[in-house]
């Protein structure tokens, strides 16, 4: 079996999990124990037990995870296959309603005095604050040097500055932060990590890496996906609030930060805190004039037709919910004074794009006569996040012939092209260092305030007026583009790499 991370399995721990029958059970979360147990992350002791409301035992449950563990065929299903014989009969079920304090007492006697646990919250989020209080009346978060206790979260952690605070608080009161893993799956991926060691591992990456070089810096995530059949969850939450106080701003806090003074947790989540603290807080007039909201009209994605988003189910037809959202924000510290962020992020797009694009100023001067007049690209770093993950670097060099011309040209790394990269889910690494009890990856309570405070003014204007039209397909609403044509520069063409 491929074994390409060189780490000890993790220490043994029960995975309980809320809402083991739900959507992120089978999609992701199995898939990535499955993963973990095959790659030796997680060895025998490794125990699962799923806690929901369906009426079935152990092997109701086991039988109701089988196809997403271990889909039959495509590449690597005999070791899936295998991995899964060795995981199944360490999966348990646990029936009950988790607010009801049957359910917990269950859980004392079964977890018993030593085991570790860790207890993810697969959960709408309203059963969070309850969830975490019955945890804590029944003893089950207190930790002792035989065990460890925590708990895992998953976005949305409020929906707004003030039901994020009152969350965290609630939380904060039963159990440590040290016990507390929020959960943004955009850190689990490989080249959202990368982006700290590309700064600082690389002189001539970080010597560069402030306003005296760099002109703006560009984020997207640029789904092709419609609203689907999450129209229930997604019609109350809007882009802004899905992707951009957790997984574009992970993307912000990792560029904007300065550098830690180690590599602990603590160490990087201070940084990123203090990155994040940084983005200026709009007043309502600074709020109108940048950010746009887009809402996604007919159109096709490659090729197949995607209907209006209010005629999607679980959508009101004349909902005002944005599907697209474009933001200049400032980070006010000294490295980055006077240079935007321009952060965008929609479904139905032309393509699925995920990158932070860094744009250096301008060379001061150009002397070369045939280049007099032209403006010359400015160099870009490209990190491409997703598909594709890799990089490149747009330089200026010489075009060949007699006369002086210039002609840019992309310095490009492939991750592809130089590793094998196991198809993984993103929640191995998350689910390890849950495990192992590292919290790097995971967001700390001041992180999750100081993005939702930079938010909040979008929030509040955008609670009265209309998004604008944009067609399926597209790159999004003209007021997107309009947002960079003011300021002089325009957005990185999306493209999805190779
Ligand atoms: C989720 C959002 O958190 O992230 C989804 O709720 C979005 O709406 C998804 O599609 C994007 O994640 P990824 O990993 O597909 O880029």
């Amino acid at each position: 079996a491929e074994r390409d991370m060189h780490v000890p399995p993790a220490p043994p721990v029960t995975l309980v999990i809320f809402g083991a029958t739900g959507d992120l059970t089978r999609r992701l979360l199995m898939p990535a124990l499955i993963n973990m147990t095959r790659l030796g992350l997680a060895d025998d002791g490794l125990r699962i037990l799923g806690v929901g409301l369906d009426a079935m035992d152990a092997e109701g449950l086991r039988h109701a995870l089988e196809s997403f563990a271990a889909p039959a065929g495509g590449e690597g299903a005999t070791e899936r296959g295998e991995a899964w014989a060795a995981l199944r009969p360490r999966i348990d079920y646990l029936q009950g309603d988790f607010t009801a304090d049957a359910v917990y007492e269950s859980l004392v006697e079964r977890l018993g005095p030593d085991r570790n646990a860790a207890f993810y919250l697969a959960v709408p989020p309203r059963f969070f604050g309850d969830i975490v209080d019955k945890l804590a009346e029944h003893g089950l978060m207190a930790e002792s040097d035989r065990r460890f206790r925590r708990v895992a979260i998953e976005k949305p952690f409020g929906h707004d500055l003030e039901s994020a605070r009152a969350l965290n608080a609630r939380i904060l009161k039963q159990v440590a932060e040290r016990q507390v893993y929020r959960i943004d799956h955009f850190l689990g991926k490989e080249t959202v990590q990368n982006i700290l060691t590309l700064r600082f591992a690389n002189t001539m990456i970080e010597r560069l890496w402030n306003s005296d070089a760099i002109d703006h810096v560009q984020i997207t995530a640029a789904e092709t996906v419609d609203v689907g059949t999450r129209g229930g969850f997604y019609d109350p939450t809007g882009a802004l609030r899905d992707m951009v106080p957790n997984h574009l701003f992970q993307l912000l806090a990792m560029v904007a930060m300065e550098p830690p003074n180690s590599f602990d947790a603590e160490a990087i989540r201070d940084e990123k805190g203090k990155a994040l603290r940084a983005v200026r807080v709009y007043d309502a007039e600074e709020a109108r004039t940048n950010g746009v909201r887009g809402q996604y009209a007919g159109g096709a994605v490659a090729g197949h037709p995607v209907t209006a988003y209010r005629s999607a189910d679980g959508v009101a037809p004349d909902s005002r919910t944005e599907t697209f959202v474009a933001l200049k924000l400032m980070v006010d510290t000294w490295r980055w004074a006077g240079v935007p962020f321009y952060l965008r992020t929609g479904k139905a797009m032309a393509v699925r794009d995920t990158e932070v694009v860094v744009v250096f100023k301008p060379v001061p001067l150009l002397q070369f006569a045939a280049a007099r007049g032209a403006s010359l690209p400015s160099n870009q770093l490209v990190i491409q996040i997703q598909p594709d993950e890799g990089m490149s670097m747009e330089m200026v060099i010489k075009r060949p012939g007699l006369e002086v011309a210039t002609a840019p040209v992309s310095l490009d790394f492939h991750y592809a092209d130089r590793f094998r990269i196991a198809a993984l889910t993103g929640y191995e690494t998350l689910l390890y260092d849950l495990f192992t009890g590292d919290q790097t990856l995971f967001q700390r309570a001041d992180a999750i305030e100081a993005g939702w405070a930079a938010v909040q003014p979008f929030l509040d204007l955008w609670a009265q007026g209309e998004p604008e039209p944009y067609a399926a397909g597209g790159t999004g609403p003209e007021s997107a583009d309009a947002l960079m044509r003011r300021d002089g520069r325009e957005w990185h063409e999306l493209a999805p790499g190779r």
